[in-house]
């Protein structure tokens, strides 16, 4: 592996080596002292050309846990405010010598058109491209679902099969919806996507995905493992999707209603930030069944196992 860039055309095998590979580094995250040696010598750089808290944070926290050096970069306040171009940005990170370049952008695409324009010789790692693919966002969702399925020492070489995954919401918008629809079907899982017609991925017919319109459809029929909300978006909205909050919540919310009819061990997940009172109920966000501080957590350990099989020992010759 020398970037990380979707889901979609990850192998089965490459999957499940980075969730045991973020195994055995969760196993670490327990010590009093968290940091390993590994990446020492090593340079990470963040490279967020859209707001993040959590997925900077994580992937800041695991790169400094390897010892690598990290240098944020976030696009308000440096010269990509000024015009500069994603060629001029990526030739001075190659000038002070990045090893590894974490990017988050609105444009779907460019951390491929980084990694393959021979401008840097950096391992790439896609933050999340426009409403492309969020492929860590996906591995950590898969990693905590294979853990609270199946605990962890039971998860190692394991994959989802079998198991039912109902993501619900702005899927038109979601690219972590995309990313999980890839790697969830990779491994096994049935995937079902729950959205008002107006927010369903264009070509999403075409896809390994069974599409409905009512939630509480797909709660009876898909029987689910595990239902996951998406944040609706309407930073990416350019026009009105729904009627308005109160019949998005009625309709595809998991509200106190829903959550109280759901069965004790279905899961409840969300990658937030999320609505309250929106697309997530207060009761569901924060009950015993929800992971969704696990999640974060589990980030951590994942980023650290995408950093280490991507930038430890020699880098590979230009591929
Ligand atoms: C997601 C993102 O940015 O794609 N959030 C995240 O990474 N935790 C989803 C979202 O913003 O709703």
């Amino acid at each position: 592996m020398r970037h990380l860039l979707d889901t979609r055309s990850l192998s089965r095998d490459d999957a499940l080596l980075i969730l045991d590979t973020a195994e055995d580094m969760s196993a670490t995250q327990q010590r009093e002292v968290k940091k390993l040696p590994t990446l020492r010598g090593k340079t990470v750089v963040n490279l967020f050309y859209e707001d993040s808290t959590r997925t900077r944070i994580s992937f800041e926290a695991a790169a400094k846990r390897l010892s690598a050096d990290v240098i944020n970069f976030s696009a308000k306040g440096s010269s990509v405010s000024k015009g500069e171009s994603l060629k001029d940005t990526a030739q001075t990170l190659q000038a002070i010598g990045a090893d590894g370049v974490v990017i988050r952008h609105s444009a779907s695409g460019a951390p491929a058109r980084l990694a393959s324009s021979g401008w840097i010789e950096a391992g790439v790692l896609n933050a999340g491209d426009g409403t492309h693919e969020h492929p860590t966002q996906a591995l950590l969702d898969a990693f905590t679902m294979r853990r609270r399925l199946f605990g962890a020492d039971a998860s190692r070489g394991r994959d989802l099969d079998g198991i039912s995954v109902v993501i619900v919401g702005d899927l038109a918008h979601s690219r972590v919806a995309r990313s999980n629809l890839w790697l969830l079907t990779t491994l096994g899982a049935r995937v079902t996507f729950v959205a008002p017609e107006t927010l369903q991925p264009y070509g999403s017919r075409l896809w390994p995905v069974t599409v409905r319109h009512s939630l509480d459809e797909a709660l009876r029929a898909d029987a689910p493992d595990v239902v996951m909300l998406l944040r609706v978006q309407t930073e990416r909205m350019h026009a009105a999707f729904f009627p308005n909050e109160r019949e998005y919540a009625r309709n595809w919310g998991l509200d106190d209603a829903r959550f109280a009819r759901l069965p004790e061990r279905t899961l409840v997940m969300h990658p937030g930030p999320m609505n309250r009172g929106l697309e997530i109920s207060s009761a569901a966000a924060d009950s015993a069944s929800s992971t969704v501080l696990e999640q974060v957590a589990n980030g951590v350990s994942v980023r650290m196992a995408a950093l280490y099989l991507l930038l430890s020992g020699e880098r590979e010759a230009k591929a």
